[in-house]
C-alpha cells in the first residue's frame, strides 16, 4: 500500500512506539489522525505533526475505543488505516497477580485494541489495512511451537503470564479478523514486536520485569512496520 497520501488513525500515538510510527508514517506523506491518552502529549505532536487532528481516550472505556475509527474517518475521509499501539505492562507470578491487574491487563492490551478495530473494520476503506502490536508470546520449555522472534526460549518468560494472554487473545483475534475482511483485500497486521528499547517494561502497573536483554532499537522496529504496512 502506498502511504504518502494515506489517511491513517495512530491509536496510542502518546507513547513511545504510537509516537515513532505517527512521525514515520506523516514523514512519508500520510495524514494522520492522532488519539493517546495523555492530552499534554497528544497536544504537542498534533502540533509537532502540523496540526493533526487528535482525541482523547481511555483504553477502559471500550465504546470510546469503537468510536475512535468512526471520528478518524469523519476528520478523514477515505480512512485508510488504523496503527494500535496502546499497551500496558504487568509482571507477577501467576498466584501473586490480582484479579484487578489481570482484568487490567486484558482490557489494554485486548479488548482495548479489538474495540478501536472492531469499530474501524466498517469503516476502513477496502484495501486498507489494520494493525496492532502483539509482541511474541514465549514458548515455555516443554513447548516447540514457538511464534516468530521468540525462538523457543523460556528464559525470562515466569512473571508475564497475564500479559502473555492478553497479547496471545490480541494475536488469536487478529487472526480471525484477517479472515473477516480478505473478501475486502482489508490487510491485518499483527505485529509480534520482540522487546525493544522504549521503556515499556520499566512503567508496569504491577510487579517487577524479569531480567531481560537490552531492547531492540524502537526506530527500527517502527521502520520494518512500514515496511509490512507498504508491502501488503
Ligand atoms: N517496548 C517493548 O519492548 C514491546 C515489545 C513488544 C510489544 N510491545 C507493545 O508495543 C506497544 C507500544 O509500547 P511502547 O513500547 O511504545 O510503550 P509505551 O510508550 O508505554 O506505549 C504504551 C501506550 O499505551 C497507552 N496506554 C496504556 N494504558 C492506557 C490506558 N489505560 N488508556 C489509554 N492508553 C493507554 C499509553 O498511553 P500514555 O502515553 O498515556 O502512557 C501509551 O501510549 C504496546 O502494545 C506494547 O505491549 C512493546
Amino acid at each position: 500500500m502506498e502511504i504518502s497520501g494515506a489517511r491513517v488513525l495512530v491509536v496510542g500515538a502518546t507513547g513511545v512506539l504510537g509516537g515513532l510510527a505517527a512521525r514515520a508514517l506523516a514523514e512519508l506523506g500520510a495524514r494522520v489522525a492522532l488519539a493517546g491518552r495523555n492530552p499534554v502529549r497528544l497536544t504537542a505532536l498534533a502540533r509537532d505533526l502540523g496540526g493533526a487532528p487528535a482525541r482523547c481516550f481511555e483504553a477502559s472505556d471500550l465504546d470510546q475505543c469503537s468510536a475512535l475509527g468512526p471520528w478518524a474517518e469523519r476528520v478523514l475521509p477515505g480512512l485508510e488505516g488504523v496503527v494500535v499501539t496502546v499497551g500496558a505492562a504487568g509482571f507477577g507470578a501467576v498466584e501473586d497477580v490480582s484479579n484487578a491487574v489481570a482484568g487490567h491487563l486484558l482490557t489494554v492490551n485486548a479488548l482495548c485494541p479489538m474495540a478501536v478495530l472492531r469499530g474501524a473494520a466498517p469503516v476502513v476503506a477496502d484495501k486498507g489495512f489494520l494493525l496492532a502490536v502483539t509482541g511474541g508470546v514465549p514458548a515455555p520449555r516443554s513447548r516447540t511451537d514457538a511464534p516468530d522472534g521468540i525462538a523457543g526460549s523460556a528464559d525470562g518468560i515466569a512473571g508475564t503470564a497475564d500479559y502473555t494472554a492478553s497479547k496471545a487473545a490480541l494475536s488469536g483475534w487478529l487472526g480471525v479478523l484477517s479472515e473477516e475482511l480478505a473478501p475486502r483485500s482489508v490487510a491485518v497486521h499483527d505485529i509480534r514486536s520482540p522487546h525493544l528499547d522504549t521503556g515499556f517494561t520499566e512503567r508496569p502497573v504491577a510487579g517487577e520485569p524479569p531480567v531481560l536483554p537490552p531492547g531492540a532499537d524502537a526506530l527500527e522496529a517502527v521502520r520494518s512496520l512500514v515496511e509490512r504496512i507498504t508491502a501488503a
